[in-house]
């Protein structure tokens, strides 16, 4: 079976509950057709239920199994307001405030989740990264020991010798722009725990630069090093190295050059890319110009799985990312 087919296969085992906020949106819609289906997961739509049920039929699709939750007229939005209230009564919130807030799905779904309603919620069909994330970092939150949330991509690689028989993830690519030294082996650590859960990968983590082991003298170069440190710290068993370019942590006859001895370079899984400008770019490269499949970004150091979806995103696409939440919050 490929690592798709175990995603999925695992999701049906463990039977978790995902929330789809954009209820009424075609691909969502027949994603929760095949999810259903196929038994990947629950589904909770949130919307006008109306709408939804018309959109359905509309589309020709069955979503008979799924749970339709207005954020409107839901009989738990007065709890939901406590809990957000509570969550954020520094920030001065009131309950009049949180009443309105539930009103946008993007902010209910993670409010449901906080409460112990669902266990993972996927959306980004038609609402921009910002706008999917902000009501998360804000109401779920961070995991403990964990300060910032990061997005991987697992890459899939047509020439199988690379990484594990092929497939290598990348991070972040989708959320940090310019992560400092602590956030940056945070980023190393929560990815090695995506890799662990979804790929199955025993991580061997390279932490990029322009540099290999002090090959370059540069206040960029620093905090790679730097992160790398703190990451060992954060997580001694780990096999982490650094600072390394992409040919040193990928390439074995470059590795015996430049990095000889080290236990990740020539052999990385894990490639931790210094800020997201690296990261985004760096991952469209290879999806463009060697044909590699790009699942994510599954996002990590969350404290319950929250994805988002590119506004580009197929059907397939929706019920992959649901197979990965579920396996992730199972995890
Ligand atoms: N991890 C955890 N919490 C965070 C993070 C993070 N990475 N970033 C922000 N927060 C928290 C803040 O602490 C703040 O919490 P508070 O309200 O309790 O104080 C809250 O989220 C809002 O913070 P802001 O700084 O106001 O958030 P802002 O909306 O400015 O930025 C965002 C967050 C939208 C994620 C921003 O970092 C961003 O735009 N990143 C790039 C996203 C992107 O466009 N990626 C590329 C496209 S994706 C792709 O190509 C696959």
């Amino acid at each position: 079976m490929d690592l798709l087919g175990k995603i999925k296969a695992n999701a049906q085992k463990i039977n978790k509950r995902i929330v789809l906020p954009e209820g009424a949106e075609p691909r969502t819609l027949k994603a929760t057709e095949i999810i259903l289906q196929e038994k990947i997961a629950k589904v909770i739509l949130l919307g006008d239920v109306e709408t939804i049920k018309k959109e359905a039929e509309k589309l020709g699709v069955k979503i008979e199994g799924a749970e339709i939750i207005d954020p409107a007229t839901s009989d738990k939005r007065d709890a939901y307001a406590d809990i957000m209230v509570e969550i954020r009564k520094k920030k001065g919130l009131t309950k009049e405030q949180a009443l309105d807030l539930l009103n946008d799905p993007l902010c209910y779904a993670p409010v449901m989740i906080k409460a112990g309603d669902a266990d993972g919620e996927i959306a980004g069909a038609i609402n921009a990264t910002g706008d999917v994330l902000r009501p998360a970092f804000q109401f779920v939150k961070t995991m403990p020991g964990v300060s910032v949330v990061s997005g991987a991509f697992m890459m899939f690689l047509k020439d199988r010798s690379f990484g594990q028989d092929g497939i290598l993830v990348f991070s972040d690519c989708a959320v940090m722009p310019d992560p400092d030294e602590q956030q940056l082996a945070e980023i190393a650590v929560t990815t090695a725990k995506t890799a662990k859960a979804i790929v199955g990968m025993e991580p061997r983590i390279a932490m990029l630069s322009f540099s290999t082991k002090g090959s370059a003298k540069h206040e960029l170069v620093d905090k790679v090093v730097n992160a790398t440190k703190i990451a060992k710290e954060m997580a001694p068993d780990l096999m982490i190295d650094g600072e390394l370019q992409l040919d040193a942590a990928l390439i074995p006859e470059v590795a015996s050059l430049k990095a000889p001895g080290s236990d990740v370079a020539g052999k990385a899984n894990i490639l931790v890319f210094p800020g997201l400008e690296a990261g985004n770019i760096g991952y469209k490269l290879v999806q463009r110009l060697a044909g590699a499949e790009a699942i994510g970004p599954v996002l990590q150091g969350m404290a319950a799985p929250i994805n988002d979806l590119s506004r580009g995103c197929s059907v397939s696409d929706i019920v992959n990312m649901v197979a990965i939440a579920a396996n992730q919050a199972g995890a």
